[in-house]
């Protein structure tokens, strides 16, 4: 039996990404990777070589001057690099936000909420 490797799809890449920025600083220059199936890939550089930009962009808030970042099926996570608490809402409150945004039922979010507040005390 002939067994052939196939390679696992692409699900998030950058095509020649340029981000210029209205003065005048260009955080990236044509940038391109490929992240497949399976892949833990890590941006490493100095600071203000464009990571947090290129990642940006990968959640879909920002996008590039030019150039593309494609992205496959499915949920995206993404954690700021700096706190973005809303400091009216408590820590619960903050914490299941985003599975409200996302419209997961009001008894269903806290009880995760909690769990996930649990594991980190
Ligand atoms: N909205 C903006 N307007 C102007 N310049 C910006 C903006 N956002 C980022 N920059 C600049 O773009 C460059 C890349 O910034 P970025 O935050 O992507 O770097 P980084 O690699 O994530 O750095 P760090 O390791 O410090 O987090 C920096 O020079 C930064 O000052
Ligand atoms: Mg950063």
């Amino acid at each position: 039996m002939i067994e052939r490797y196939t390679e696992p799809p692409v699900l998030v890449a950058g095509n020649s990404v340029t981000r210029s920025f209205p003065n005048g600083t260009t955080a990236l220059a044509e940038a391109s990777f490929e992240i497949r199936a399976g892949e833990f890939v890590s941006f490493v550089g100095p600071s203000g070589c464009g990571k947090s930009t290129m990642l940006r962009m990968v959640a879909g808030l920002d996008v590039p001057t030019s150039g593309s970042v494609e992205r496959g099926e499915g949920e995206i996570g993404y954690v700021f690099q700096d706190a973005t608490l809303l400091p009216w809402r408590t820590a619960l409150g903050n914490v299941l936000l985003p599975l409200r945004l996302a419209g997961t039922k009001k008894a269903e979010a806290e009880e995760r909420a909690r769990a996930a507040l649990e594991v980190v005390g």
